[in-house]
C-alpha cells in the first residue's frame, strides 16, 4: 500500500493527473489489444495468433480426453498462451512449445487418437512433448516434416506405428528425438539420421 500526503493544492493536482494518466491507461490498453491482436497484456494474458488458436483447438478435437487434461483448452478463450501444457513466446505471442506428456498431468488416463493434421499451423513450434499418450497404432504423420523449428520432439510410449523414414528427414534444428517404447514403429533405415546434423540425444529403442 502506498500512503499518499495531501499537504497542499499542488500535491492534489498531481495527484488528480495521475489519476487522469491512470483512467486514460485503463481505456487504452483493450484498444492497443484489439488494434494489435497479439502481444499486447502483461505476462500473463499474451494473446495468441487466432491461426494458432484454431489450430490447438483442432488437435484438441482430434484426441478424446477422458480426464480433461485440456479443458483450459476453451474455445471461447482467446488467451491459448494461458491453456495448460501451452508456452508462447512473451515478445510475438506465438506458440513454441507444447508439453503434453501423460506424466506431466500425473492423470490416469493418456490422451488417445490421433495427431491432428493441424500442427503445421503452429509455424515456430520448437518443443513438442506428447510422450504417454495412446495415437492408437497410427502412422507417424507426414505433417511432422513441415515442423521444421522442431529442437525437440518426444513421442515414446505413444503407440505410433508403421515405418519411419523422410518423415524426419526435414527437421534440421531437431536437437532431442525420443521414439522409445513404440514396438509397432519401424526404421526401415537410417539414412534420415544424416539429415538431422543438431542431434544430440536418440531414442530408438522398441
Ligand atoms: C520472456 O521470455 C524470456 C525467455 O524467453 C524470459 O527470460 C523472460 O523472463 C520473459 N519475460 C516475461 C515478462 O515473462
Ligand atoms: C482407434 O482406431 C480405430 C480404427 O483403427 C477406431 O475405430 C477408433 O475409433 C480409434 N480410437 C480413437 C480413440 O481414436
Ligand atoms: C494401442 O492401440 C491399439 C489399437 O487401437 C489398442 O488396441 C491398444 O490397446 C493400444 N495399446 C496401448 C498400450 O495403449
Ligand atoms: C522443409 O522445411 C522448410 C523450411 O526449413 C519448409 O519451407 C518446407 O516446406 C519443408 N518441407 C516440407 C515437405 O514440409
Amino acid at each position: 500500500m502506498t500512503m499518499i500526503m495531501f499537504s497542499g493544492g499542488g500535491n492534489s493536482l498531481k495527484l488528480a493527473h495521475a489519476f487522469f494518466i491512470l483512467l486514460v491507461l485503463v481505456h487504452l490498453r483493450p484498444a492497443l489489444e484489439f488494434i494489435s491482436g497479439v502481444g499486447v497484456g502483461d505476462a500473463n494474458n499474451i494473446r495468441c495468433p487466432e491461426t494458432e488458436r484454431q489450430a490447438l483447438l483442432k488437435f484438441k478435437k482430434a484426441l478424446v480426453d477422458d480426464n480433461g487434461q485440456l479443458s483450459s483448452w476453451r474455445s471461447k478463450d482467446k488467451y491459448c498462451c494461458n491453456w495448460k501444457g501451452v508456452h508462447c513466446s512473451n515478445q510475438t505471442g506465438h506458440v513454441l512449445e507444447l508439453h503434453l506428456s501423460e506424466n506431466r498431468f500425473n492423470a490416469d488416463q493418456p490422451l488417445r487418437g490421433m495427431i491432428s493434421p493441424s500442427l503445421p499451423e503452429l509455424p515456430d513450434l520448437t518443443f513438442l512433448d506428447l510422450s504417454q499418450n495412446d495415437f492408437n497404432q497410427s502412422n507417424l504423420p507426414e505433417l511432422i516434416r513441415s515442423l521444421s523449428n522442431l529442437k525437440h520432439l518426444d513421442l515414446s510410449r505413444t503407440n505410433l506405428s508403421g515405418p519411419i523414414s523422410h518423415q524426419l528427414e526435414n527437421l534440421s534444428h531437431l536437437q532431442y528425438l525420443n521414439l522409445l517404447g513404440n514396438r509397432f514403429i519401424i526404421i526401415e533405415n537410417l539414412e534420415w539420421l544424416s539429415h538431422l546434423p543438431s542431434i544430440e540425444y536418440l531414442d530408438l529403442l522398441p
